[in-house]
């Protein structure tokens, strides 16, 4: 006769170890211009909190070293890596990720140079690569190209070879400008 293997269970009952229940942490932000919250473990970087307490999948977790940029957010008006950031010390902050960089339905002269040029493709570096191009922009109105690349320095992109990249950042200056000067 023949046997049905069985999946084997964790044992319950009296005096047999329990699994331990993850610390919650209530984490209170302003997150793309609205009060949020979400009940996350505090032992959890930002960049998880975010895509799992709050469901914003634009923020990627590629090395959670810091290395490669595409955790990138917006944390009091600073860009920084989220994967650097624990929850509790976020707490009560402003955040803007990816998803809340337009501006309503229109798409800012960054976002919209990296669709025309194709700055980007599988999208994992883009968060990264579109506050770096929006801060160095906020600073440089007519950077080189040397600026750009060195603005870019600390973001991976494994897929565009960053030439579209650096082209879809000097549009956007030039779009910037022109929107400035009224293109005078
Ligand atoms: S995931 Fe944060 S820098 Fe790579
Ligand atoms: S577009 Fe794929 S990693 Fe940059």
């Amino acid at each position: 006769m023949t046997t049905t293997p069985t999946t084997p269970t964790t044992p319950v009952g009296p005096g047999l170890p329990t699994t331990p229940t993850p610390p919650i942490f209530e984490l209170a932000v302003v997150l793309n211009g609205e009060p949020r919250a979400a009940s996350v473990d505090p032992r959890m970087l930002l960049v998880e909190a975010l895509r799992e307490g709050f469901g914003l999948t634009g923020p990627k977790i590629g090395c959670a070293t810091g290395d490669c940029g595409a955790c990138t957010v917006r944390l009091d008006g600073r860009v920084v890596k989220s994967c650097l950031e624990l929850v509790q010390s976020a707490a009560g902050s402003e955040i803007t990720t990816i998803e809340g960089m337009a501006e309503g339905d229109r798409l800012t002269p960054v976002q919209q140079a990296f669709c025309d040029r194709y700055g980007f493709q599988c999208g994992f570096c883009l968060s990264g690569m579109l506050f770096a191009a929006e801060d160095l922009l906020a600073r440089t109105a007519d950077p080189s190209d040397e600026e750009i690349r060195d603005a870019i320095r600390g973001n991976l992109c494994r897929c565009t070879g960053y030439q579209n990249i650096v082209e879809a950042i000097r549009e956007a200056a030039v779009t910037r400008r022109c929107a400035t000067t009224g293109g005078v």
